[in-house]
């Protein structure tokens, strides 16, 4: 299940710009600044195949990456984003509509979510308009390396009220996986869940 190659393909900025190929792919969606591209390069092993930065806004496009010559990673803007320049802030609703309504082959969505702060209402509301539109996702919860701040950045307590939110919604809720793009932590078992899911 590891990554042995990775090449950029090409950023889009709808849908119907995106790789027409078929090849199952994997959207990573996330509040801006969660550590979206700063996983895929955690994935991958190296520091610098998806752009990152201490600023939110950096990714702004859908970003395509073949991995081992077979399948997709996608990298996507964060959303709640509510600072960025105009120029650079993007419609959200219609991004979501065009992307995630119409990718036949999109295998599964990682929504990322931020191990370190307490449950955002903008994260449940993501997750529960996936539910509604029958888009499968597993939680991968990033900063998990992040224990050392105060009471509120302690990953176990804030997972455990996000799974407890969540249940409201879901009798049974997504698969969820705790990661840290600093220590490695939950690389192995996030690379094993989505080989498993791309053999379904
Ligand atoms: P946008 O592209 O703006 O939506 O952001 P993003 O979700 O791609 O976030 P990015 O990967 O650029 O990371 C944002 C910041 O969080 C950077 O300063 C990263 O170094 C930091 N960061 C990301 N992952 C981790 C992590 O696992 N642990 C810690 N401690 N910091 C992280
Ligand atoms: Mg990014």
């Amino acid at each position: 299940s590891q990554i042995k190659q990775i090449e950029f393909v090409k950023s889009s900025a709808r849908a119907r710009d995106c790789p027409k190929d078929h090849r199952p792919e994997f959207a990573i969606l996330g509040r801006s600044n969660v550590g979206k591209s700063s996983l895929i390069n955690a994935l991958v092993r190296k520091k610098d195949v998806a752009l990152t930065s201490k600023k939110p806004g950096k990714t702004q496009l859908i970003n395509h990456f073949l991995v081992n010559k077979s399948w997709y990673i996608v990298d996507l803007p964060g959303y709640g984003f509510a600072n960025a320049p105009e120029s650079a802030r993007m419609d959200w609703s219609s991004f979501t509509k065009g992307y995630f309504l119409n990718r036949d082959t999109l295998v599964a969505v990682l929504l990322l979510i931020d191990g370190s702060s307490p449950p955002q209402k903008i994260d449940l509301d993501c997750a529960n308009w996936l539910g509604r539109n029958n888009i499968g996702m597993t939680f991968v919860f990033t900063k998990c390396d992040k224990t050392k701040g105060g009471k509120r950045t302690r990953p176990a307590e804030n997972i455990e009220q996000f799974q407890e939110l969540i249940r409201k919604h879901y009798p049974e809720p997504p698969p969820w996986i705790m990661t840290s793009s600093v220590t490695g932590m939950g690389r192995d078992e996030l690379l094993l869940h989505m080989s498993q899911l791309r053999n379904y």
